[in-house]
């Protein structure tokens, strides 16, 4: 009986383990992510994204330098560097942290984006004498990218979150929450799973022509930080409402 016990317990064994090296790859931990600029928010995202298992390629004006080699280094064995264009011909998603008066120029260079999700990180500011700053488009920067990429799905993602939180959100004292925009509400879901898996909650608050309220949160989050009082400083976080009361029901008629 013992024997018959044991074959049948082997046989299951194998028979799970068969199953898992059969089971079809992971999509979301296999996804590449081109991430295109290496400063502040692409040394903060990249390796947050490496961190739950997708491949980075980075997309930098020289992937050779030393900058960016340390970068790859922070990013998981599987990390790499490559032109702007090369690393958005790798992925399907494409992140993009690089600053307002590069990004029309970086956008356009990046070839063809059909069916490809762009994360745009940034913002469309204008800095003016002292500490003096503003939006520096009137429909928003992410209404333009999308213009720019007509054929890709551009979701508004962490522009209004400071990097060293986005590297670390522990750093925030409590919860953060990412809000997107954009048209294509399929992108808008699989950001939201990337957002939340490193640690983020997330909010869609509907599609890209709203962006220009995002950006205009980012000239909020600045403000105690140009202003020279970053104690004052914040991280967006949005409540939802308790579960609403259920109705009662309309009594019967008549
Ligand atoms: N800093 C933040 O906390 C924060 C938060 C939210 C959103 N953002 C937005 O995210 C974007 C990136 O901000 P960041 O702080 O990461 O900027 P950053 O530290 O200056 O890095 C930008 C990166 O973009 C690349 N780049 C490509 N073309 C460039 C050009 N013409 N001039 C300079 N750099 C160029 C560079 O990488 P390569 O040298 O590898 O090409 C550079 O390291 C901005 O639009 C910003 O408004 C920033």
């Amino acid at each position: 009986m013992r024997a018959f016990f044991t074959i049948g317990l082997v046989i299951m064994l194998a028979w799970i383990s068969a199953a898992q090296a059969e089971a079809p790859p992971d999509e979301t931990a296999r996804e590449v992510i081109a991430v295109i600029g290496t400063g502040r928010v692409g040394g903060a995202l990249g390796p947050r994204f490496a961190s739950i298992g997708h491949r980075i390629v980075y997309g930098s004006r020289d992937p050779a330098s030393e900058k960016v080699k340390a970068l790859i280094q922070r990013s998981g064995s599987a990390a790499s560097a490559a032109s702007p264009a090369a690393a958005a011909a790798q992925a399907s998603i494409i992140v993009l942290a690089v600053p307002w008066n590069a990004v029309e120029t970086v956008v356009r260079s990046l070839g063809d984006l059909s069916g490809k999700i762009i994360m745009d990180a940034t913002n469309p500011l204008r800095f003016g004498s002292g500490r003096s700053f503003e939006l520096a488009v009137d429909s928003s920067g992410g209404e333009h990218v999308q213009q720019w990429a007509p054929q890709a799905r551009v979701v508004k993602a962490f522009n209004a979150v400071g990097w060293k939180v986005m590297g670390n959100p522990g750093l925030a004292g409590g919860p953060v929450t990412i809000p997107l925009v954009g048209d294509d509400d399929k992108a808008k879901s699989r950001v939201a799973e990337i957002v939340r898996a490193i640690g983020f909650e997330t909010a869609d608050l509907g599609p890209i022509r709203h962006a220009r309220h995002l950006e205009g949160m980012a000239i909020l989050y600045l403000t105690p930080l140009m202003s020279g009082r970053p104690a004052d400083g914040f991280e967006f976080y949005l409540r939802r409402h308790p579960a609403p009361p259920a109705r009662a029901k309309p009594p019967p008629a008549g």
